[in-house]
């Protein structure tokens, strides 16, 4: 037997055809499910968690929910929290979180995540870290047989100083698992992507499935230098899939 447990529930219209962002907030709604009044949760970032927050915000203005107290991972998603009225907090003050909810870039068969293709990865893995539920809200084209194995990029966070030193001894770590292209993320503004922790982001762009990812993933923080990787293992309880035919819900 599978060690996931798997639901699903049919699309509200076989004749529908729904977009992508669509099904981000068809998977975002379904989580929201899961608040109740009075808990601590951690907002996630991204065109898919906003879905969630916006509901949050709704559901509080409507006296639906009450007495939420909010822990956003990025910049942006606390200004999109406050202009909804959500009450704020942090980790000093909460350090114990009831139920995060935050999209991801890949799901594997076993809920590892790729995350931070949006930037925010190591405020996320702080927070959804500390949350006793984790719940991953995606479109079906976010779920993948190997994580970092879909020529899409796996970002690490590394700090700007000899940031150049730090993508080649990626490079080298690398090596060891069919190897990777590593790139620094640029902006719109055409400068250096800065986190909202001051850091850059090296994005590597993996030759090969990694193998074991837990073992990689050691010798990836152990490099000074990184401070934190896109690589979310055994962190998800529950990832809730929207596609074509309905909602998915896997459960660890
Ligand atoms: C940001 C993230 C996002 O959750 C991830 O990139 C998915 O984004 P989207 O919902 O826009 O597809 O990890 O750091």
């Amino acid at each position: 037997k599978s060690p996931i447990d798997i639901t699903s529930t049919p699309p509200p219209s076989s004749m529908m055809i729904l977009t992508q962002d669509e099904l981000k907030r068809i998977a975002a709604y379904k989580a929201v499910d899961f608040v109740k009044s009075g808990m601590v949760l951690g907002l996630g970032t991204g065109s898919t968690a906003k879905h969630a927050v916006d509901r949050i915000g709704e559901l509080l203005r409507r006296g639906e929910l009450e007495n939420i107290v909010g822990i956003p991972t990025s910049k942006k998603t606390q200004e999109q929290a406050l202009s909804l009225g959500i009450p704020l907090s942090d980790l000093d003050s909460h350090p114990v979180i009831d139920l995060s909810i935050d999209g991801a870039d890949e799901v594997d068969p076993r809920l590892n995540l790729v995350k931070g293709r949006g930037g925010s990865l190591l405020r996320e893995k702080m927070i959804e870290g500390a949350s006793k539920k984790f719940v991953v809200i995606v479109d079906e084209s976010k779920m993948v047989k190997h994580i970092g194995g879909s020529k899409l990029a796996l970002p690490v966070e590394v700090v700007p100083f000899c940031w150049e030193f730090t993508a080649e001894r990626l490079r080298g770590v690398m090596e060891g698992y069919g190897g990777c292209e590593a790139k620094l993320r640029f902006g719109e503004n055409g400068r250096a992507f800065v986190t909202d922790n001051g850091n850059y982001i090296v994005d590597m762009y993996l030759e090969k499935d990694m193998g074991d990812l837990r073992v990689v993933s050691d010798e990836i923080l152990r490099l000074p230098g990184v401070v934190e990787h896109g690589m979310f293992l055994d962190m998800a309880s529950t990832v809730i899939i929207a596609g074509e035919l309905g909602v998915k819900i896997k459960n660890k």
